[in-house]
């Protein structure tokens, strides 16, 4: 089967000669990202339907480059960090404390909550152990305090990108509401937001499902001003077009507040934090043809990328395919290609079939020569931040960014190889008597 596309694809927001001239300049592999993109998909999510107002927060889990978390900053959209770390990460990039919500699996040391809580960020409890850490910490809480709820349904583009259901330990189990609730009352807390995030790439009329849950849940929460539905909104990697359209899914949300809204008098704040929507379609994964080979008539012909598994996992993990385009080939595809990467697995391929990374497929591109660059679309969200860096001891690579004024800019230098080691500390001393096993015996040459 062929997956693979008769014409090339087109490139989202640079040309095939800007992006042969950034790679000249910087090498490769390379992430190119792209300011206008991450704004005009910001404004998409800011101009979501709603009935009583909306917060936009960047799920910067997808990528935590701090470029981005500013260029998001300066559009008014806050941010959800899944990690302390991220949360340090943020306050570095100079993000305001209050503008961060951390939504973490970890039960984080007293310590380290009760200085991001005093230093303003929001807690998000995801666990009823979380919450009682809270309690103790903040008695009669004057900070703001979420929960995060497992409202019972669940949706992703895959099982592992599916985080809630009785499959998923993502947030507080429905059923465990009147112990949130005891808590809540035995500590006198005031839990002012309630969340819910049902999976990346979802379903939208499964999330529309789970957000009218979630207000039910809201119901019996009668402090709760805003509900957060997470994000998840599915953005297409191969047909942009054919993502989500935020008008559609939101507009019976925006009705299902109103309703509650008619019902209890209590008109709900929406929060929404979209990771990959914002990210994802922003950046392009450049690299060049390293080699080509092939397994005879009968099998395949396969192109080498000098990118990898190491700048992007998701063809890898999840089955996922990402436009390929061959740069400054003549827009006519001819020949199935098998596209690689340069580390040693078997599974580091960019054209699995879709939703199977166990099995291989083709893409159709022009006649291709070592040396050609191709460009891997959609490379904006969990790529960079999710790669498997330095496998095979290949050093993380070089990031641009095409500004607004059509200048570009380098946000990321290329890793030394050097770096790799570097923290890496001597097993053995030179006086040491097993001086035969010392790594400088064990180095080539
Ligand atoms: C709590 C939470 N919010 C938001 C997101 C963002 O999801 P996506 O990148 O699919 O929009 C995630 C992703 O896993 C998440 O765990």
């Amino acid at each position: 089967m062929n997956n693979g596309h008769s014409i090339q694809v087109t490139l989202p927001f640079a040309s095939d000669s800007l992006l042969i001239a950034i790679a000249d300049e910087y090498g490769t592999p390379l992430y190119v990202h792209d300011e206008n993109s991450y704004r005009r998909y910001g404004r998409e999510a800011l101009a979501a339907p709603n009935a009583f107002g909306l917060s936009v927060r960047y799920a910067m889990k997808a990528n935590s480059h701090r470029a981005i978390l500013s260029i998001f900053d300066s559009m008014g959209i806050g941010i959800d960090a899944s990690s302390g770390y991220e949360v340090r990460r943020a306050l570095a990039a100079g993000i305001a404390p209050d503008r961060i919500k951390l939504t973490s699996q970890q039960v984080l040391p007293a310590g380290i909550l009760k200085e991001l809580v005093e230093l303003g960020v929001v807690f998000n409890a995801t666990s009823l152990l979380q919450l009682r850490r809270f309690a103790e910490l903040f008695p009669g809480n004057a900070c703001p305090l979420s929960v995060r709820i497992n409202p019972g349904l669940g949706s992703g583009h895959n099982n592992r990108t599916n985080t809630a259901g009785r499959g998923a330990s993502f947030g507080i189990w429905k059923d465990y509401l009147p112990e949130v609730l005891n808590i809540a009352n035995q500590s006198s807390l005031t839990i002012s937001r309630l969340h819910s995030h049902v999976g990346s790439g979802s379903d939208w009329r499964v999330w529309q499902k789970a957000a009218r849950m979630t207000l039910d849940i809201a119901r019996d929460m009668p402090d709760v001003r805003t509900v957060n539905l997470g994000g998840g909104y599915r953005i297409d990697r191969m047909t942009p077009e054919n993502s989500m359209d935020f008008q559609t899914a939101f507009s019976p949300v925006k009705e299902a507040f109103e309703e509650f809204a008619a019902e209890t008098g209590r008109e709900l704040l929406l929060e929404i934090e979209p990771g990959s929507y914002l990210a994802a379609n922003s950046c392009i994964l450049l690299s060049r043809i390293n080699d080509i080979v092939d397994t005879g008539v009968d099998g395949y012909r396969f192109l080498k990328l000098d990118a990898s598994m190491t700048e992007l996992l998701r063809p890898m993990i999840y089955g996922d395919r990402h436009s390929i385009r061959l740069l400054a080939r003549k827009d006519a595809a001819t020949t199935s290609y098998v596209v690689v990467g340069m580390c040693c697995e078997s599974g580091d391929l960019f054209t699995p079939k879709q939703g199977n990374p166990e099995e291989i497929d083709t893409v159709l591109l022009p006649e291709a020569e070592t040396g050609d660059f191709v460009a891997v679309m959609g490379a904006g969200a969990y790529s960079a931040a999710m790669s498997v860096k330095n496998y095979n001891s290949r050093p993380a690579c070089a990031e641009v960014m095409i500004l607004s004024d059509g200048s570009h800019r380098l946000i990321t230098r290329a890793q030394d190889v050097e770096e790799i080691w570097s923290r890496e500390l001597q097993l053995w001393n030179q006086t040491d008597n097993c001086s035969h096993r010392t790594p400088d015996k064990l180095m080539p040459g």
